[in-house]
């Protein structure tokens, strides 16, 4: 039994100490000290050694379960520790190799126009609101003094959604339902999605952007407007911006104009940009109708103001020198990575 023990012990060690990693160490250790193993084979053969001598078997085999044991915890961590470090060699991280370029998208044409529209407005003291896109007729009619057989109705291909509601044709709408609130004095822009049941051309979509302006105050001008809007084209076309002001009609305004502005390609000498007028159109605008004041709960004789709206899509245009407005909309990364 001495021998056959000792015999255990030995080779289990041997083996032990060759194993060459965690896998195989547990293999041996199952092999030997498992339910089926050597050591357990010897205590269940206890029953036929002689009663006297079973405590010393008894001890001999726990010696030699110590022993065995001892070794492989011994052997455990040498090649845990061994194992851990080629771990740490296999994910060294090279800082000098270059990162891995995320491909991060960008802002679009008409938000970049958006922003600096914005960017300018804000400055001058204007906050930003934003109205409905879809409309009651009253708000985008009615209101800003559009009668229900205004040919301007007609004009402005409306996208009903039943008599009463449309897809708003302008941001004008934005005007009203500010001037409702009845907070004054008022200084906003209204930037937003417009809708038309215009057929797809390289000016024309039926669904387009516009930003709306209003101010709102005690002794408000048309020196006002026009300061305001000489100052806006300076900072978004350039310093020698000039602007000029032709008389135009819209029904929420009197009196009326069109803003043109001195092309910023050839500085107006005329070019093919400005169809070699020299002059680009950018916006309508006037001042606001005392009947459009009135229907809003403004009283025309103590307050005045001035209104303006401008094409967004116009802007990014100008700015980029697109010459087909199809292009913002078809999002082909390889136009829009352009900007
Ligand atoms: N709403 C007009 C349009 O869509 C643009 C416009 C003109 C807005 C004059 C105004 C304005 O506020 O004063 O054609």
């Amino acid at each position: 039994m001495k021998e056959r023990l000792q015999k255990i012990r030995e080779e289990a060690i041997e083996k032990v100490q060759a194993s060459e990693n965690l896998d195989k160490l547990n293999e041996i250790k199952v092999a030997v000290l498992g339910k089926k193993g050597a050591l357990t084979e010897v205590l269940k053969g206890m029953k036929d050694v002689a009663a006297e001598d079973r405590p010393k078997v008894g001890q001999m085999v726990n010696e030699t379960r110590a022993a065995i044991e001892e070794k492989i915890e011994e052997v455990r961590v040498k090649l845990a520790a061994a194992a851990r470090e080629a771990k740490m060699k296999a994910e060294v991280i090279d800082v000098t190799l270059p990162a891995k370029k995320s491909n991060l998208g960008h802002r679009h044409p008409n938000t970049i126009a958006l922003e600096e529209l914005e960017r300018i407005f804000i400055g001058m003291g204007y906050e930003v609101v934003e109205g409905p896109e879809v409309e009651y007729d009253y708000y985008n009619f009615e209101a800003l003094n559009i009668p229900a057989n205004h040919p301007a109705k007609d004009e402005q291909d409306t996208f009903y959604i039943n008599d009463k509601i449309v897809l708003r044709t302008q941001t004008s709408p934005v005007q009203v339902r500010v001037m409702e609130q009845g907070k004054l004095p008022i200084r906003m822009i209204a930037p937003g999605r417009v809708f038309r049941s215009d057929e797809v051309d390289a000016t024309h979509s039926p669904s387009f952007h516009q930003v709306e302006g209003l101010v709102i105050d005690k002794n408000i001008t048309f020196s006002d407007l026009k300061g305001t809007l000489a100052e806006f084209a300076k900072e978004l076309f350039g310093e020698n911006t000039k602007v000029k002001f032709r008389p135009h009609h819209f029904p929420f305004t009197e009196p009326s104009a069109e803003m043109d502005v001195t092309c910023f390609k050839c500085g107006g000498t005329g070019c093919r940009m400005c169809k070699g007028s020299g002059w680009i159109e950018i916006l309508g605008c006037g001042m606001v109708h005392p009947r459009v004041l009135k229907m809003s709960g403004i009283d025309p004789e103590e307050y005045s103001g001035f209104a303006f709206g401008i094409g967004l899509e116009r802007i990014a245009l100008l700015k980029y020198e697109i010459d087909d407005m199809r292009l913002l909309y078809e999002n082909d990364v390889r136009f829009l990575k352009q900007f």
